[in-house]
């Protein structure tokens, strides 16, 4: 199974294999990683799976729709790769991606 790498703001890093098709914020709370919560469920509504996507994976994430990027402007400390997890849905071309968790999601 592709895998995907969440980091940590502490640098921490877990690997987790993820189905192709699954969301990246699903994955994370099957795996308890922490910093990840996903309040809505992936409905895309809460903005508590804020990642960081790298520039060289973001083209293969797909673009942020508009209402991901509205919720987006409530999340913390957000920049231009900000994505949110539930969004993400995974392929194989997402094998080995990082992606990086903020500080906190609130
Ligand atoms: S889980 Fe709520 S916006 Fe992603």
């Amino acid at each position: 199974m592709p895998k995907v790498v969440f980091v940590e703001a502490s640098g921490t890093q877990h690997v987790v294999e993820i189905a192709v098709g699954e969301s990246l914020m699903q994955a994370a709370i099957n795996e308890m990683i922490p910093g990840i919560e996903g309040d809505c469920g992936g409905l895309c509504a809460c903005g508590t799976c804020h990642v960081y996507v790298p520039q060289d994976w973001a083209k293969a994430c797909g673009e942020a729709d508009e209402l991901e990027r509205g919720i987006l402007e409530f999340s913390f400390e957000v920049n231009e790769s900000s994505r949110l997890a539930c969004q993400i849905g995974m392929s194989l071309e997402l094998d080995g991606m990082q992606v990086m968790l903020p500080k906190r999601q609130y």
